[in-house]
């Protein structure tokens, strides 16, 4: 499948905020500035489609952007979730209180919702709270997907042993990917499709 259209749909701070779900959903989650909105953008080719920045906190509220695709016989439509990062310390105490309800209100409540990426930075690995979703989303039952992402600030040489990290931090294999030179962006584009569960 190829994206040939991808646009905003709406955002906000609260399953009940949003539209009901109308396609597959994948959400993205991970600390904040980890690179889950640059890696949205490189997934649907797209530079400036979600808002990126050099200032952690930046994505607040909970984004849908909605993807049309299309391969040589069929077309389908699936939502990606850009969700707030957590770890910023510096947010506000009401903002970090409400963090927890929001995302854990959307992973859990949202019907539409496939499966979860989970996006870590491939020098840090899996920290606390990472770990602490991983947790979650097993306990709920939802798929996940582990994602390194960064992976061009790791030499050659330090990339399997972090990955292998990971594996074992995450119990799951993750797939390592870089949204600023687009490596692994077709194998986790393919992943994305199949926790649609959209063909390839
Ligand atoms: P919040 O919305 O604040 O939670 O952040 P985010 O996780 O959406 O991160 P964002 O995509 O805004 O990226 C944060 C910073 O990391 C930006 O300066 C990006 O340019 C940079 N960045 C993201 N992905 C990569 C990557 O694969 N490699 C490198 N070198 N930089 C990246
Ligand atoms: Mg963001």
């Amino acid at each position: 499948m190829i994206v040939v259209d991808a646009r905003y749909i709406a955002t906000a701070t609260n399953v009940d905020g949003l539209p009901p779900p109308a396609f597959p959903e994948v959400a993205f989650a991970g600390r904040s500035n980890v690179g889950k909105s640059s890696l949205i953008n490189c997934l649907v080719e797209r530079n400036k489609l979600v808002r990126t920045s050099n200032t952690p906190g930046q994505t607040r509220g909970i984004s849908i952007f909605r993807l049309e695709l299309k391969n040589a016989t069929a077309r389908a439509t699936i939502d990606l979730v850009d969700l707030p990062g957590y770890g910023y310390a510096k947010r506000s105490k009401h903002e970090r209180k409400s963090w927890g309800p929001m995302i854990e209100g959307f992973l859990e409540q949202r019907v539409g919702l496939c499966g979860v990426v989970i996006i870590v930075d491939a020098r840090r690995g899996v920290e606390e709270e990472d770990d602490q979703l991983l947790e979650y989303l097993a306990h709920i039952g939802r798929p996940t997907l582990v994602v390194a992402t960064k992976l061009d600030k790791l030499t050659k040489s330090e990339r399997a042993p972090r990955l292998a990290a990971i594996t074992q931090q995450a119990g799951i294999k993750p797939l390592g990917v870089s949204a600023e030179t687009r490596e692994g962006r077709d194998v986790l584009f393919a992943r994305v499709l199949e926790l649609a569960d959209v063909g390839p």
